[in-house]
Order: C-alpha cells, then structure tokens, then sequence
C-alpha cells in the first residue's frame, strides 16, 4: 500500500490552522528577543499554564535584558521559586551579562552566535533566531519530533543525539518564510492536537492527510524512546527549627542540586526522635518536638523521600544559618520546591505573625 506526504500540502495547512487556533499567550503578543527567550527558557521542562504567571512577573520586575543583567541572583532565584532547574535562571544571569558585554545589551539574532551563549542550545537559537528575528531555523524540541516522527513514520529513538541530528536535518527542509509562524505552529501542534501521553487527537489535526502513521493507524506507538533510566531513591530528614518566631534557614552549596537555594535543616538517612534530640544538644535546648507529615519529591535522576521534624526552642546557641521571620521566608528566601510542605506548615504556624 502507498502512504501519501505532501511536504507544501502540510506546511499550508500547519500554518493556515495556526492562524485560526492559536492560543493567545502572553510572549506571542509582542515577541522581542528578550521576551521569547525567557519564555523558551521558561517553557524548557515547565508547562505553558505554570510559566504564565512567572513570565508576566519577570518581565514586569526586569522589563529589559540590562535589568536582569544587574538583578543580584537572590532576588533572581526568588523570581524563579517554583520553577524548578534553578540552572536555567543562573545561566541567564551568565548569558545576559555576557549580551551586555558583547552584543549591546541584545541577544543576537545569528543561530551560531545564540548558541554560544549560557543556556542557549540548538532548540532555544532556533526559537529566538526565527520567531524574534525571523531568520528561517528550525526549533526543534521533544513536540516538533513527536510531530515528524508520526508524520514521517521516523521509528528511530528520537533520545538518541544521532538521531536529533537527522531530525533536525529533515525539519529544515520544511522551514518556511513564515517561519515564526511554522514553528510555533509545530510547537501548538505537539501541545494541542499530537499530543505525548494517550491518544492523539487526530481527528482534529490540520494535516492528518499528511500524516504516515495516521495513515497506518499507529500514531500511539510513535514516537520511539529507549526506556528511561531508573530513579535513585534518597531518604532525608528535614528538621524545621523554630525560635521567638522565626524559623532556621541554612544556604544550600553553590554546586549541585538545588544550588544556592535556601532549605530547611536537612540531613541524610532517616533519624529517630532521639537521635534527633541527641544531635541537638549542646546546640539548642528544645521546647517542644513534633513529627511532621512526610513529603517526596521527583527530580529527573533522583526520588528524595523526607521525614519532617517541628522544633520548638527555648534557647538557641547555635551561630549559622538564618533566623527568618514569616515575611523574608515569603519575600526574600528562595526556598526549593522540595521543601513545599514544609514551609506551607511554617506559614501556617506563624500566620497571623509579622
Ligand atoms: N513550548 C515551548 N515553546 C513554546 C512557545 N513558544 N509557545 C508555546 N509552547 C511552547
């Protein structure tokens, strides 16, 4: 049996579907180059609906590049409380002091000299370059090769480097004059209609027509990823400590995980109430000690599952870290999502406290 593909047929119909359906978001009103990079960095790993308020927040606090270029990196992570892969919002701080330094406080418009930026990688150049600039690269993400591969029929697995090569190579061939246009509608496309998980809307695709696996009746299967690796799993306990209302802060190291982010007292392995109390001496003198509801949190490579302790104290001796009140824990303090319900419980505790 033959299956047919239009490239000219798809690519009109993509864009003539994009013009009529496509969601109004607060980066394609008026797409500077400043606004579509924090969004695509935003958009990496987050989806559209959480970015919204953080995208509007951001630009209403630092409307330029030079302003986030001068913004000190506390109140920059405390802007990105929430969003998780605090890397991307350091890497900003990198790359927009380096666009002050080289390029006049804007971003490039040239793919190659993008690239070379903290943070910007092929498929984010790409977004900037052609929906800012409108210079015609392909922004190729997980959604665009979902998109191909079911179009295409493509059954390599699309985690392979090799293989996000070759996809990238077909993709431009399709890149349009049009091509702010083109991609965003591949991007609106994967996120609307040719969707990852369950089955694909392909009632409602503007280029079934086009589509092999459609044709095939085996759009579900695609596209191909080899399985993911296990998760490690890590026990930790999180002691919040509590003094003349305040609460214990401590600074988490400059590299790794959740890298100069604020946190609870936090210690690895599981610890019994006695332990705990043990530990504590000659540091502190404990009024009170609850146990708190645990709480688990997914990173990418890594589960932690935490027991949590409230602590009450009558003295303190203990010279490190921060003693936050409830505001600097709401206003100043970054502290990782991780750490969520806990500090839910610290606000609650000390509400109706300044
Ligand atoms: N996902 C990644 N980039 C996007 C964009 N510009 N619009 C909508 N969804 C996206």
């Amino acid at each position: 049996m033959e299956y047919t593909h239009n490239k000219e047929r798809m690519i009109y119909e993509l864009l003539a579907w994009y013009d009529s359906n496509k969601r109004s978001l607060p980066w394609r009103d008026n797409p500077t180059p400043y606004a579509v990079w924090v969004s695509e960095i935003m958009l990496q790993q987050t989806r559209v609906e959480a970015v919204k308020p953080y995208f509007h927040r951001l630009m209403s606090e630092l409307p330029t590049l030079s302003a986030l270029a001068a913004c000190e990196d506390d109140r920059l992570i405390k802007l990105w409380e929430g969003l998780g892969y605090y890397n991307r919002v350091r890497n900003m701080k990198k790359c927009a002091l380096l666009c002050m330094e080289r390029y006049q406080g804007e971003l490039p418009s040239d793919p190659a000299q993008l690239l070379q930026l903290p943070g910007i990688g092929l498929y984010t150049a790409g977004a900037i370059a052609s929906i800012a600039y409108r210079i015609p690269v392909c922004a190729v993400d997980g959604n665009v090769m979902r998109v191909f591969a079911r179009v295409l029929y493509l059954e390599d697995d699309i985690t392979s480097e090799a293989v996000k090569h070759k996809f990238r190579a077909i993709i431009q061939a399709y890149v349009p004059k049009r091509c702010d246009a083109f991609n965003q509608a591949l991007m609106e496309l994967g996120a609307l209609v040719c969707i990852p998980n369950g089955a694909p809307h392909c009632d409602k695709c503007p280029i079934q027509s086009e589509c092999i696996a459609y044709q095939r009746n085996d759009a579900m299967r695609l596209p191909i990823k080899r399985a993911k690796k296990q998760r490690t799993k890590e026990e930790h306990t999180v002691l919040v400590f509590m003094y003349q209302n305040r609460v214990h802060l401590t600074k988490r190291p400059a590299q790794g995980l959740l890298a100069d982010l604020y946190q609870f007292d936090f210690s690895e392995g599981y610890y019994t109430k006695e332990e705990i109390i043990k530990r504590c001496s000659g540091l502190a003198k404990i009024q009170a000690i609850q146990e708190l509801p645990a709480a688990k949190h997914i990173f990418t490579h890594k589960e932690w599952h935490m027991q949590g302790w409230l602590i009450q104290l009558s003295d303190v001796t203990q010279k490190n870290g921060i003693w936050c009140t409830r505001k600097e824990l709401t206003e100043t303090y970054a502290i990782a999502s991780a750490f969520q319900v806990y500090k839910d419980i610290v606000l609650h505790a000390l509400s109706g406290v300044k």
